[in-house]
């Protein structure tokens, strides 16, 4: 079975399309601590095709625009959705238009867009921006589809996330901890869980602090974070998500950037290496249990997207160099450090 939409199609509610797959889903659902009673699991959602969680949504809005007769798709995007939306319409041999604030995307987000072929256009203003121009942009162009969270088939495609973990644990966790940017993947993860009928999490909603409308209450007009994935101050399933986390009895909860980069290092020294935005689903947890609020288990974070992505931000926090040797010296070098290391043990 390749992919979420031959995994899960009855839970779909899909026309009768011939999916665009890359083989998205099925990753893995990592026990990653026990912290007092409280068994952590953590989705590493960054072992999808292009390295996010988007492709979830993306193979199956791909694969309805295509069966609907679109020539193009559309988006908005921080980066991941556009990556996702250049491969899967590569893929469905469709055009893509990528619309992303200047400066504000890594460099290997934008480059998975330009090597599978898309258009992206740099525009001087933020995501919230980019988004209003696209959704206009399609309104008035019926060969161009719309493939950012606010098409409904992108949030079915992200709900088999959650079929997934139930299927694993036999059971809806406790609590779903996961980065909010647009809101979209909250409420997709929320619809989810409700269709599949085992049970609903608290659904926790972590945000960057500069950029955080859902725990403030009100938009945020110049959003700012180090976790760019998510700077988005209008997230355009706000009603939806909001609906989540009271239904769920969950909550939306702030972390610094500071928070965001030391879990971020604490993931990497566990092996999992995520960009910012997906620290912060890990920040939200640790947060909630150092004030001591956190749910009994399991729980489950959505880490949404690899750290290859990007390259820049653990310039911030690594201390290691790379040790210019040569083949004679390398086994003494090893040996010295070593030495260091168990000396700094000992201490
Ligand atoms: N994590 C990552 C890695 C993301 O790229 C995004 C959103 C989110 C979390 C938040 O998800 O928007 O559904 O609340 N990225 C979008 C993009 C905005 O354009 O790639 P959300």
């Amino acid at each position: 079975m390749l992919g979420i939409i031959s995994q899960y199609r009855t839970w779909l509610d899909l026309p009768d399309v011939d999916p665009v797959t890359l083989g998205e889903g099925a990753t893995p659902l990592v026990p990653w601590a026990t912290w007092g009673e409280t068994d952590i699991f953590l989705k590493l959602e960054g072992a999808n095709p292009t390295g996010s969680f988007k492709d979830r949504g993306m193979t199956v809005a791909v694969s309805v625009a295509r069966h609907e007769g679109a020539r193009a798709v559309i988006c908005a995007s921080t980066g991941n959705t556009a990556a996702s939306a250049a491969a899967y319409a590569a893929r469905g041999h469709l055009s893509a238009f990528v619309v992303v604030p200047e400066g504000r995307v890594t460099q290997q987000k934008l480059l998975q867009s330009l090597v599978h072929g898309a258009e992206i256009l740099a525009i001087d203003g933020n995501f919230d921006e980019a988004l209003a121009v696209v959704r206009r942009i399609a309104a008035s162009n019926r060969e161009i589809a719309l493939v950012n969270s606010v098409n409904p088939w992108r949030l079915r495609g992200q709900e088999t996330g959650a079929y997934e973990i139930v299927d694993e644990l036999g059971r809806a966790p406790s609590g779903l901890a996961l980065p909010v940017g647009n809101a979209g993947n909250i409420s997709a993860y929320f619809q989810g869980f409700r269709r599949y009928g085992k049970g609903i999490p608290k659904m926790l909603g972590i945000q960057a602090a500069g950029a955080s409308p859902l725990v403030q209450g009100h938009d945020v007009e110049h959003p700012e974070t180090v976790a760019t994935a998510i700077r988005i101050g209008k997230p355009a399933s706000k009603a939806l998500a909001l609906e989540a986390v009271e239904t769920s009895n969950g909550q939306f909860l702030a972390v610094t950037d500071a928070d965001i980069l030391s879990a971020q290092k604490e993931l990497a020294r566990g092996g999992i290496f995520v960009e910012p935005a997906s620290a912060t689903a890990y920040a939200g947890l640790k947060a909630l249990r150092e004030r001591g609020a956190l749910p009994a288990g399991p729980l489950v974070g959505i880490l949404t997207g690899t750290g290859l992505k990007d390259g820049e931000t653990p310039l911030q926090w690594i201390e290691q160099t790379v040790h210019h040797t040569n083949s004679r010296t390398v086994g003494d070098t090893i040996q010295s450090l070593l030495q260091e290391a168990r000396q700094h043990v000992a201490h």
